[in-house]
């Protein structure tokens, strides 16, 4: 299948354009490099064998996507393209409004325009707003508590609105829950600029003493031993669920969200002590106040996906913890 990959060069987006071609499917790489490196695209071809053809651009340049549609007989598209920190989203909404919902409404009017109508489309759990009622199916009511998370809401809305318009239209709606690890040569990985965000990231720069120590955001939830709980997901576990979210759109479905998670909810602790195991570092930490928007647990109810998609995670949280482990080690100064 000849399919055009937005966001490609970025962390999932990476992973996934690895697994495509193994299964030898012809990918369009587009990416304006503003969260990602060239090398990414380079170790995509060095692991895969394989040739992809890459083009910088930005999706809200429509002169450029159009050539880009019309050099390619693109069949599909999977939309990973878009801003996606939180903070900064609070900070700068106007530019995650343009980059996120713009940019997507300008990539589905190509897509309309030269006939390409099977879209996969990079959700978020974030989709499930504060709802602590774990675990989260996707019928639940949505919500959103930060603009980032709202801009995934809006995508949602606006694909629904364009499947009910055009019932040729064939979407997945994929709300990943929380991807970690890496690629398990250690060629690929997550490569935050500044300091990270998220945790896995932020315990590997502490294990390769990058960070002193790690600040646990709160220790007074209710859940197991009081720090947060999710579902972390192995991005080579997630990457695979866009292969079969593929597969499906060639049946027709219609517009379908689907959980990408484990179904198992982790404490920061559980994670601090898998992490420590797969390296044989030690990670200090402190506790620290409460970060505003963090819910007490999150995880999935995946079945949606385990049985229509045939999907299901499989590598563990020990697995996830080495493949960051080696990541890190093997690229200390990122790519
Ligand atoms: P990433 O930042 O590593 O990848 C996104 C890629 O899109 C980057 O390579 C960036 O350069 C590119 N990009 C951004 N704006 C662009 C534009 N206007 N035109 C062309 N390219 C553009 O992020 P990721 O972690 O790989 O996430 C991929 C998608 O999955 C995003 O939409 C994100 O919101 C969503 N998502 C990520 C997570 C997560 O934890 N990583 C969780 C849920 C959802
Ligand atoms: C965050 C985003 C979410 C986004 C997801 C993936 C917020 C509020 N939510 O989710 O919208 O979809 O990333 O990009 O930012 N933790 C610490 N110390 C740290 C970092 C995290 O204790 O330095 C804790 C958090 O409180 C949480 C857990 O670790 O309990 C996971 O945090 P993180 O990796 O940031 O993911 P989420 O908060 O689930």
């Amino acid at each position: 299948m000849k399919i055009l990959i937005t966001g490609g060069a970025g962390y999932i987006g990476s992973h996934t354009c690895v697994e495509l071609l193994n299964k030898n499917n012809e990918l369009i790489i587009v990416d304006n490099l503003s969260n990602s490196k060239y090398e990414a695209i380079k170790r995509i071809k060095q692991i895969s064998g394989k040739e992809v053809k890459f083009y910088h651009t930005d999706i809200l340049n429509e002169i450029e996507m159009d050539i880009i549609f019309q050099e390619n007989n693109i069949e599909a598209v999977i939309h990973f393209a878009g801003s996606k920190a939180v903070g900064e989203s609070c900070q700068i909404p106007l530019e995650y409004y343009k980059n996120n919902v713009t940019g997507s409404i300008k990539l589905f009017q190509m897509m309309q325009k030269h006939n390409v109508k099977k879209l996969v489309f990079s959700s978020s759990a974030t989709v499930y707003g504060l709802n602590d009622n774990v675990p989260f199916k996707e019928e639940f009511p949505l919500s959103a508590t930060n603009p980032y998370g709202r801009t995934k809401l809006m995508i949602e809305e606006i694909l629904r609105d364009l499947y009910s318009s055009d019932n040729f239209w064939q979407i997945s709606l994929l709300r990943y829950f929380n991807p970690v690890g890496a690629h398990p040569s250690g060629l690929l990985g997550e490569d935050p600029q500044g300091i990270p965000n998220n945790l896995m990231p932020f315990i590997s720069q502490v294990a390769v003493g990058k960070l002193e120590k790690l600040r646990i955001f709160g220790n007074d939830y209710p859940t197991k031993d009081g720090t947060g709980v999710r579902d972390y997901i192995h991005v080579v576990d997630l990457a695979k669920g866009h292969l079969k979210a593929l597969e499906k759109l060639r049946e027709g479905h219609g517009c379908q969200p689907y959980n990408l998670g484990s179904g198992e909810g982790n404490s920061v602790l559980e994670v601090i002590q898998a992490f420590e195991e797969a390296s044989n570092k030690k990670i200090p930490y402190e506790i620290v106040e409460r970060r505003a928007g963090d819910i007490a647990t999150s995880f999935a109810d995946p079945s949606k996906a385990n049985s229509k998609l045939e999907w299901k995670t499989k590598k563990t949280l020990l697995e996830m913890c080495a493949d960051s482990w080696n990541w890190q080690r093997k690229n200390p100064k990122r790519y």
